[in-house]
């Protein structure tokens, strides 16, 4: 059984099609085991509670420094003993010592196609208005591993999302969450679980 702790800063839609696939059994072998958020009141926490999920939140906020709010979260995510690391919409960079301690144990869903439109400053909706003003015609979604650089480590999945005329930035994001962020974050976890991937040489191979 892989025990995940999902990591949140909002919505959750993400977290939500994680426990829709373990409930429905596409995503098998997985429980989660804790949720944690860096916002108080999100929705998010809201839905972890519903599923019956531990759910608390560690908010910079109620820390002096970003080094104590550091140590705080990866306290939290060690409470539980989580075999993987699930950052569903966590919109704050991951400390290095939990990337050290987590190495290949942690996954990022980004809601573009890496290379393109990721790293320092690329989060949430704030994707989707680059890609719209670059005038790509395809996006998508990609899921990765986290190591030390920004939206970098190894990928395990993408999905391409064709971009239409009349999209506005909230209508793309929908639709990228929709037709690919749902579908390969939740099919990763269950690949994962059932031990189908392996990180070789930075790559992610199938077996
Ligand atoms: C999602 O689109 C996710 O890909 C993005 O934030 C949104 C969270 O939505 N993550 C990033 O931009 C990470 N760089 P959700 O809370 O409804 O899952």
């Amino acid at each position: 059984m892989l025990n995940i702790t999902v990591l949140v800063s909002g919505g959750g839609t993400n977290l939500q099609a994680i426990i829709d696939g373990i409930e429905n059994k596409t995503v098998t072998n997985t429980r989660i085991v804790s949720v944690i958020s860096n916002n108080k009141g999100v929705k998010s926490l809201e839905r972890a509670q519903k599923a019956g999920i531990p759910a608390e939140c560690v908010s910079p906020k109620d820390y002096e420094s970003r080094e104590a709010f550091n140590e705080a979260l990866l306290s939290k995510v060690n409470e539980y003993k989580p075999d993987l690391v699930v950052l569903a919409g966590f919109l704050v960079a991951i400390p290095k010592a939990m990337v050290e301690a987590y190495e290949n144990r942690i996954i990022n869903i980004h809601p573009s196609l890496i290379p393109s439109f990721c790293g320092v400053g690329y989060y949430g909706l704030k994707v989707h208005e680059r890609a719209l003003e670059r005038g790509v015609k395809v996006t998508g979604a990609t899921v990765h591993f986290v190591n030390e650089g920004m939206d970098e480590g190894p990928i395990i999945d993408q999905r391409a999302v064709y971009i239409e005329d009349n999209d506005t930035p909230e209508i793309l994001q929908k639709r990228v969450m929709e037709q690919a962020e749902w579908i390969i974050l939740p099919k990763a976890i269950d690949d994962i679980a059932n031990g189908r991937l392996e990180v070789i040489d930075k790559r992610v191979i199938r077996k």
